[in-house]
């Protein structure tokens, strides 16, 4: 029996923390599914086309270190506003989301295009400014020298193009429950999202 979580929102909100602190718990697997976007934008700063590379994503090049700067995050973000790139990752998430054990699937349109018959939808929120901070203190923390008002343009500007895009753009599917993480502790967020997909099993 398939179990399937989708955990969307914007940038830095918390969904990382969360969908793996669930998956822990529940013992399902977990994907990120930035990390295919951003892998795909490595290859592109790469020089790579889009959309050849979203064709020839391999599992190892989720491995790359480059992953996480905040250069592949903006572009991720631009790579992803085009359809025949959403499209050639479609299937991948589609497979990972019917894994027996359970699957925590984190992005911006899981519960709305790849798997909208989740069994559980959280979308997880946060202000700007709190996010911005998060993101911030996790760069510097990596030795990374970035201002804060630059990470908070980043999120922000980030925010904009991921909302607004026509292909499958970022918005709580209809039957969504809300987590707002600004004001709470990591652990209240995961108890919150526990909660959730207690009642639903
Ligand atoms: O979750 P993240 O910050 O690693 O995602 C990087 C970018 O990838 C994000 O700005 C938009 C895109 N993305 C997407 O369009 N759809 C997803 N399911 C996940 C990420």
């Amino acid at each position: 029996m398939t179990f399937v979580v989708a955990i969307d929102g914007p940038a830095a909100a918390g969904k990382g923390t969360l969908s793996k602190a669930v998956a822990a718990h529940f013992g399902f697997a977990h994907l990120d599914t930035g990390l295919l976007y951003r892998a795909v934008a490595a290859k592109v700063l790469a020089g790579a086309d889009p959309v050849q590379a979203a064709r020839t994503l391999d599992a190892v090049d989720l491995e790359d270190g480059t992953l996480r700067t905040p250069r592949v995050a903006q572009t991720a973000s631009e790579v992803a506003v085009i359809p025949d790139v959403r499209a050639a990752l479609v299937t991948f998430q589609r497979q990972f989301a019917m894994r027996a054990d359970g699957a925590v699937l984190d992005g911006r349109d899981i519960g709305t295009v790849i798997c909208p018959q989740a069994d559980v939808k959280l979308f997880v929120t946060a202000s700007p400014e709190c996010r911005a901070q998060r993101r911030f203190k996790e760069l510097t923390d990596k030795g990374m020298d970035i201002t804060y008002d630059t990470v908070l343009a980043d999120v922000k500007e980030r925010d904009e193009r991921d909302r607004t895009r026509a292909a499958a753009p970022l918005v709580p599917a209809d039957d969504a429950v809300l987590i707002d993480t600004s004001d709470l502790t990591i652990d209240a967020a995961v108890a919150a999202a526990i909660a959730v997909i207690d009642r639903a099993r």
